[in-house]
């Protein structure tokens, strides 16, 4: 490939993992935008309840902050982690209000050592993140141990044969079958079901997992 495409695509493939920076803001805005449909979804079908504690995970630009605050209402709280410490910025200058009345909690950190405690939340989401995870069990164990018995996860991924055509998946990207990101959330206690979701330009599987026996 043409050294100048390659460095645009790896580029590309690193802000995605971390937006930072300059760039960051402008990639950060092109999430919201691009995303919002499929973290939508995500929202809809953690089936978060007025009052709830629900969590963002990876959020990113913050379209699901915002989708989340509306969902749990005056009486709920957000809790948002990153590892970016630039989406945690634009975050903290972007929900001023919502941080300072303590509906929103702005937290570092990642998604295989959650700051969460045990059972902490009704419901999660984390859309457009696992590619960027090694350790899909760790995640998956961390996932299963913040949520209460009766909550839901919903782990929103692109269809891997979809994403796999886009040029700048190929720089670091982690592409799983979704059987296999399924078989994680199922060794570590969680029914899942696979919802599929008409999305552009890559259709959108939204794992929606809810501890089992609960
Ligand atoms: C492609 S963006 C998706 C953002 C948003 N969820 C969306 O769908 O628009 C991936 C986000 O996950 C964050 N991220 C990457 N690795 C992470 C990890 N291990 N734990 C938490 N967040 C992570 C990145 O900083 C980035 O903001």
């Amino acid at each position: 490939m043409n050294p100048i495409v390659t460095r645009v695509m790896s580029t590309l493939a690193g802000q995605l993992g971390n937006p930072h920076g300059l760039l960051g803001k402008g990639v950060a805005a092109m999430l919201d935008r691009g995303n919002r449909a499929m973290v939508a979804g995500a929202v809809e079908a953690a089936e978060v309840a007025p009052g709830a504690a629900a969590a963002d995970i990876g959020f990113g630009g913050g379209v699901g902050l915002s989708l989340l605050l509306d969902r749990v209402g005056a009486g709920g709280t957000v809790h948002g982690v990153e590892i970016s410490p630039d989406m945690l910025a634009r975050a903290r200058s972007r929900f001023v209000s919502e941080v300072g009345a303590g509906r929103l909690r702005l937290l570092t950190g990642s998604l295989t050592e959650l700051p969460l405690a045990d059972a902490a939340v009704d419901a999660a989401i984390t859309v457009n993140t696992v590619y960027f995870v090694p350790e899909l069990d760790r995640a998956c164990a961390e996932l299963a141990r913040v949520v209460r018995p009766g909550g839901r996860v919903v782990v929103g991924i692109g269809d891997p044969a979809a994403m796999a055509r886009m040029p700048f998946t190929a720089y670091g990207f982690r592409l799983r079958p979704v059987a296999d990101v399924i078989g994680e959330l199922e060794r570590v206690g969680f029914a899942v079901e696979d919802r599929v979701i008409e999305h552009r330009p890559v259709p959108a599987h939204l794992l929606v997992a809810r501890p089992s026996g609960s």
